[in-house]
C-alpha cells in the first residue's frame, strides 16, 4: 500500500497517524520521567553534565512503552489499514525509541554547549526526535519507510512543516497544566 490512492488531506492525516507513537513518546516521557537521571548525576570531561536531570529511566521507558501503546491502540482503531508494515511492533519501538533517544542525543549536544537544562535550542529542540525516529527506522526498516515517508517529498515536507507547530502546541499545553517547566 502506498500514499497514493489517497487525496492530499488524507496523506497529511496518515502521515500524522503512521508518526504518532513518535510525537507521543515525547509527550509520555514528560509524565512518566523525572526518576532516575540516566546519567546518574554524573559530569562529562567540560563540567557539565554529561545529558542533565531532563533525561530519566522513567522518561525512556514511559515514553517507549508509551508510544508502543499508542501505536497498538491507533492500529486496532484502524482495523486492518496496515500503516506499518508487517513488522508493526519493531516499527513502534523504533518510532517510540528512536523519539526519546533523539531527544537525548539533543541534550548530550545541548550540554557541551553549555546550555542547561531546559535552556532553548530551537530548530534541535523541535526536530530531534521526529529525525532520530525517521533515521532509525531508515537503518533497521528500510522497506517499511520507502514505501511510506520516503514515497515522494510530500510526507517528509508535512513532517517538516508540522512538527514545529505539533511540538510547540503540545508543550505549550503541557506548560499550562503544569507537568512541563517551560513551554517549548
Ligand atoms: N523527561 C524525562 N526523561 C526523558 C525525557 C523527558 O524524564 N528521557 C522529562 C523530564 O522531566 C524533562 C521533561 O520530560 O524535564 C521535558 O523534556 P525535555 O524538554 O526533553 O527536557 P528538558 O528538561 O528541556 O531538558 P534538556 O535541556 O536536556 O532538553
Ligand atoms: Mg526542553
Amino acid at each position: 500500500m502506498d500514499l497514493e490512492s489517497y487525496s492530499t488531506l488524507e496523506c497529511i492525516i496518515v502521515v500524522l497517524l503512521i508518526m504518532a507513537p513518535a510525537y507521543l513518546a515525547n509527550t509520555i516521557a514528560v509524565l512518566t520521567g523525572g526518576r532516575y537521571p540516566i546519567d546518574q548525576g554524573k559530569l562529562y570531561s567540560d563540567g557539565n553534565r554529561i545529558l542533565g536531570d531532563g533525561k530519566t529511566w522513567s522518561g525512556l521507558l514511559g515514553g517507549t512503552i508509551g508510544g508502543i501503546t499508542v501505536g497498538y491502540g491507533l492500529a486496532s482503531l484502524l482495523g486492518d489499514m496496515n500503516l506499518w508494515g508487517g513488522n508493526t511492533f519493531f516499527v513502534f519501538f523504533l518510532l517510540s525509541f528512536g523519539s526519546l533517544f533523539g531527544d537525548m542525543t539533543a541534550s548530550f549536544y545541548k550540554r557541551r554547549q553549555n546550555l542547561q537544562r531546559g535552556d532553548k535550542f530551537p530548530l534541535l529542540d523541535m526536530y530531534d526526535f521526529v529525525f532520530m525516529s525517521l533515521l532509525l527506522c531508515f537503518i533497521f526498516q528500510p522497506d517499511w519507510l520507502l514505501s511510506w515517508i520516503l514515497d515522494g517529498w510530500g510526507p517528509l515536507f508535512t513532517i517538516l512543516v508540522l512538527t514545529p507547530f505539533l511540538h510547540r502546541g503540545v508543550n505549550i499545553i503541557g506548560y499550562k497544566i503544569g507537568v512541563k517547566n517551560e513551554p517549548w
